[in-house]
């Protein structure tokens, strides 16, 4: 059996971006010789300051999503982070096992600190060990993530690797698994940029719940270029390029295959067939996604049957590594 873990973070609107790199990618991985964790991660949001009641609201509203995105609780162990301790308890032991140097290189701490410039804390710090030991609980063998996340997976195998090698086999280490596509939608109102909901400009990102009306708005004032062709050239037309890819990852076409369906037509038509493949998939989600929320009996269910499921895994991992460093536990 190949062990699956990925998680997300319970915040706010997710995007185009966080559909495509991730939660699209999250269901077709269930399969028969294959076991998938899914994890929302709030206790990895409370490295910013949160209103709590939005906080609880919105994990499980993140896991409604993802059942709606096709991840079926019966097959995969869906949780809620904060509700397995094993995760808190790992990563103490392994904040003990990683260096100063090696976390203060990380580049979305960094990010962060720029962001957050005042509340620069300790959590914020140790964030990729919390990420390694959600990882490390569960024997994971694939984590599919988005690029973003490529230098946190890295960190959580130089953790294993360090981990196994001080104490003996505890851990298998961990392997990154990043869309060849996907992993970057790019902002609609600036292609340089990755798409994010914390955009200031509105208009920069498609929010998976966005109304059809407001998809198509968004894509009819994507920003393009003046040469009126197109094809797909993200060096020179990042924004026609990103459009394209969008496309191509919303039809399943391939890129020569969209790229000639369009040939010879505008930019509006462009346009309009984007937000029309993005509206096709998204509205069933949505649907499922707002019955799901009017289930809270269905979705506490779930979480406590994921959290149970996910917790006698993790402490079977905890107890051999309490038992490596000489704790009682
Ligand atoms: N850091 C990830 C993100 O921001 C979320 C995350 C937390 C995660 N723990 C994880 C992803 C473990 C994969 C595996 O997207």
């Amino acid at each position: 059996m190949k062990y699956v873990f990925s998680g997300i973070q319970p915040s706010g609107s997710p995007t185009l971006g966080n559909y495509v790199g991730a939660l699209r990618n999250w269901s077709l991985l269930q399969g028969e010789d294959r076991f998938c964790y899914y994890c929302v991660v709030d206790m990895h949001a409370i490295t910013v300051r949160q209103d709590a009641e939005a906080l609880k609201r919105r994990s499980m509203e993140t896991v409604a999503l993802l059942i709606a995105c096709g991840i079926d609780p019966v097959k995969s162990a869906l949780f809620i982070q904060s509700q397995v301790p094993a995760h808190a308890e790992l990563s103490w032991v392994l904040c003990c096992n990683t260096y100063m140097g090696e976390l203060s290189r990380m580049t979305q701490y960094k990010d962060k600190c720029a962001k957050h410039a005042d509340n620069i804390n300790a959590g914020l710090f140790t964030y990729p060990v919390l990420m390694a030991a959600d990882i490390l609980l569960y024997q994971t063998d694939l984590v599919p993530v988005g690029v973003d996340q490529k230098q946190h997976i890295e960190i959580a195998r130089d953790i294993a690797i360090r981990f196994n090698n001080a104490y003996g086999e505890t851990f298998k280490v961990p392997e990154g698994f990043i869309p060849k596509f996907g992993g970057r939608v790019m902002s609609l109102q600036d292609p340089a940029q990755k798409m994010s909901k914390s955009d200031p400009n509105p208009n920069g990102f498609v929010a998976i719940m966005d109304t059809p009306d407001v998809i198509l708005k968004k894509f009819k004032r994507a920003v393009t270029d003046s040469d009126g062709e197109i094809r797909y050239d993200p060096e020179n037309k990042p924004g026609v390029s990103n459009l394209l890819s969008i496309y191509t990852s919303f039809t399943d076409m391939s890129m020569e295959d969209a790229v000639a369906a369009f040939a010879g037509k505008g930019y509006g038509n462009l346009k309009t067939e984007v937000a029309q493949a993005v509206i096709d998939e998204l509205t069933p989600v949505q649907q499922e996604y707002k019955r799901l929320l009017d289930d809270q009996a269905y979705l506490n269910d779930v979480i406590q049957s994921g959290a149970s499921r996910a917790a006698k895994h993790a402490n079977e991992t905890l107890r051999a590594v309490y038992d490596c460093v000489g704790l009682h536990g």
